[in-house]
């Protein structure tokens, strides 16, 4: 009898780690959409936003730079160039070294440029080939705000609450400029709501000092996030802890080498979550898979054996697909 109660609780044991190692945790981690549903259009169009939206992710990302006139331009590079026909309208306003600078142009003006598929401004060549074809359509750039109240907008009318997650670009440059983006940001997001850890936003940066200022001297309550695109910054997470609830690495970053043809890995994951820090790496793309032969492979390796706590994925569909089969 004694055995059968032992080999009872067990079960009942063995259940609770089942469940926890399954659904409970696998329900925990979140799916941000990377610059939109950006495997099927151009990247952070409105287009992309509101197709990610229908795919259900937990977040939805902005990367943002300045406008001349202050505009927090949802666009991933300070360049208009590898995005835009800035080249076509405004042939004479390129700087010596041939780039046009979002920084330069007022934000009506960057309402004249189409947007288009990603490509190397040097060849023309578009950066993935399969996806949407480069110059077709008709995308514009927008701002912050109008990408909010179209989330904000979208949530409402479906009954969802998918989150933002914005990402100030390149501080220095802003503030080599005159430019405070982390303090123009923080206004912006505070106006619609976004002021708490418990809003369903999240602030990340990859640079470090800023970040922090952002916490210490900004006083922001937001959750935020480290980027880390270096490996000497995983050896920081004792500092990162102070003011950051999560870090951002490169999904290479978690990988060691493979024993016997399986995965092994570093323990940024493990260390995190000793300070507890949240991980959600970037960039899982099914058109570049790289060392993984499959995009649930790659879904698999990181997401449950890493044991990361969401990732950033330019196929929101595919990875709300695989955790919901979890
Ligand atoms: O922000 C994290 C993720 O977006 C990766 O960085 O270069 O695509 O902005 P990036
Ligand atoms: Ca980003």
């Amino acid at each position: 009898m004694k055995k059968l109660i032992f080999i009872f609780v067990l079960c009942i044991l063995y259940n609770c780690n089942t469940s926890k190692s399954s659904s409970k945790i696998m329900g925990n981690k979140i799916v941000v959409a990377h610059r939109g549903a950006s495997g099927y259009l151009p990247e952070h169009t409105m287009e992309a936003k509101a197709m990610a939206h229908a795919m259900n992710p937990d977040y939805i990302e902005q990367d943002l730079v300045l406008s001349k006139d202050d505009v927090p331009v949802v666009i991933h590079d300070i360049y208009l160039d590898d995005v835009t026909n800035a080249y076509e309208v405004f042939p004479d306003r390129k700087r010596a070294d041939n780039r046009y600078y979002v920084i330069d142009f007022t934000f009506d003006e960057l309402q004249q440029l189409q947007v288009t598929e990603r490509f190397n401004p040097k060849t023309g060549k578009q950066f993935y080939s399969n996806r949407f074809p480069k110059g077709k359509g008709n995308f514009k750039l927008h701002s912050l705000q109008q990408e909010i109240e179209l989330i904000q907008g979208l949530n409402y009318s479906t009954g969802k609450n998918i989150g933002i997650y914005p990402e100030i670009k390149n501080p220095e440059f802003h503030h080599n400029n005159g430019k405070d983006i982390a303090k123009i940001t923080l206004d912006i997001l505070s106006e619609y709501g976004y002021n708490t850890k418990s809003d369903k936003c999240i602030f990340q940066c990859f640079d470090a000092k800023e970040l922090e200022r952002v916490r210490k001297e900004l006083n922001s309550d937001l959750f935020l996030v480290q980027l880390i695109e270096f490996e000497e910054e995983t050896k920081q997470l004792a500092h990162f802890a102070t003011y950051a609830d999560g870090i951002g690495p490169w999904y290479k970053q978690l990988l060691s080498k493979k024993v016997d043809g399986k995965f092994t890995f570093t323990n940024l994951v493990e260390r995190s979550h000793k300070y507890g820090l949240k991980v959600h790496p970037y960039t899982f793309r099914a058109d570049q898979l790289d060392e993984f032969s499959s995009f649930d492979e790659m879904m698999h390796t990181l997401l449950i054996d890493a044991n990361v706590d969401g990732g950033f994925t330019d196929f929101p569909d595919k990875m709300v697909a695989f955790l919901s089969k979890q």
